[in-house]
């Protein structure tokens, strides 16, 4: 058999021989004999040594030749193996998705979540910042510096829990305006402090002795009553329709003068009269007015320069008329029929 012959033939081999591989490492050592340094072609190399020099070239190309077509007949096996590899992994992994699959129950945000969430959205948008104060306060920032010193006949509708004579849990989140004033110092403000307060009251239909408000406080140059009333248009439109109007009634609180009650047109009657409303067309939804001016002063604010609102929203008061709500304790028993409901809440 002469060189020429003795390639092809290596060729034939190598097509012959991986027909019954089907692992990756069977195929390199076989190619090894084909290929490698005591291979098959090295082998037949060997005689080139008596050949002329013309000859010599011509079987080099020959030679070459089989090489590559020897590589590309394992290269090509190779593939064929992995192929068959991961075909077989996937079938053993396939996912029967007829199988009945875990149902994870998805939960759903708790309406007074909600509420908050809708006031900060809104209030962000008029360009307040959202701040923060503890629950744990002292009686000078809960009552002294909001003008109600000790024993002011005021306190006694916010009586709370005592932790000793100076710290309480606050009664309200007024006192934030209080820690937020003494931080800015003299400089304008614009806040919204969303958070839980505290007091002493028998839980019943409409009280408990912990619950949520949403302070507001904004403090400049040119602040009017009037800034008061668009702020808390708005907070109306957005809670209960574009078609909201809101009244201001005179009131009385220590931290404020003037003070204001804030009602809402009855969205139930659209202010004709009716149960909810008690026949008076209003429903009467948070506490506001203008900073009094003791407190300013307590607080390192020259009242002639800067003066501004401030308002104390009820968080439970404002979702329990927009949901139709009738017990203040639905929100904290976390009885999940009760949540339920607010899934679909967008
Ligand atoms: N802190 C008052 C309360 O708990 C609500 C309130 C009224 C807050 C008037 C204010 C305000 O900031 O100006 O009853």
């Amino acid at each position: 058999m002469n060189i020429e012959e003795s390639l092809n033939e290596a060729v034939i081999k190598a097509e012959e021989v991986v027909k019954n591989i089907d692992t990756i490492a069977a195929l390199n050592q076989e190619k090894a004999n084909f290929l490698g340094k005591k291979g098959i072609i090295a082998e037949v190399m060997k005689n080139m040594k008596d050949l002329s020099i013309e000859e010599r070239k011509q079987i080099g190309m020959m030679s070459n030749t089989a090489k590559v077509k020897i590589e590309e007949i394992f290269t090509n096996k190779a593939k064929e193996i992995e192929e068959a590899i991961i075909n077989k992994k996937l079938q053993n992994e396939s996912i029967d998705v007829t199988l009945p699959s875990f149902k994870r129950n998805v939960g759903s945000i708790h309406p007074l979540m909600k509420t908050i969430e809708d006031l900060e959205n809104l209030y962000i948008g008029l360009g307040y910042n959202v701040a923060e104060g503890p629950e744990v306060e002292t009686d000078e920032y809960c009552f002294e510096k909001l003008n109600l010193p000790k024993g002011h006949p005021a306190r006694d509708m916010q009586d709370t829990f005592y932790i000793d004579v100076e710290n309480l849990l606050r009664s309200q989140t007024s006192p934030v305006q209080v820690r937020t004033m003494l931080k800015e110092n003299g400089k304008p403000i614009k806040i919204i402090c969303p958070g839980k307060v505290y007091r002493r009251d028998a839980d019943d239909a409409t009280h408990s002795h912990q619950f949520m408000q949403c302070e507001g406080l904004v403090l400049g140059s040119d602040i009017t009553l009037g800034d008061l009333k668009g702020a808390l248009l708005e907070m109306a439109k957005m809670m209960f329709g574009e078609e909201q109007k809101i009244r201001l009634r005179p009131s009385f609180f220590p931290f404020t003068e003037p003070s204001v009650e804030v009602d809402v047109s009855c969205f139930k009657c659209g202010g004709k009269g009716c149960p909810m409303c008690k026949n008076s067309g209003w429903i009467e939804v948070l506490g506001a007015g203008m900073v009094n001016n003791n407190v300013l002063r307590m607080c390192g604010y020259n009242p002639d320069e800067i003066q501004g609102y401030a308002f104390g929203i009820g968080v439970e008061r404002i979702t329990m008329l927009k949901y139709h709500i009738d017990d203040i304790r639905n929100f904290y028993t976390s009885d999940i029929r009760f949540l339920r409901q607010f899934k679909e809440v967008k």
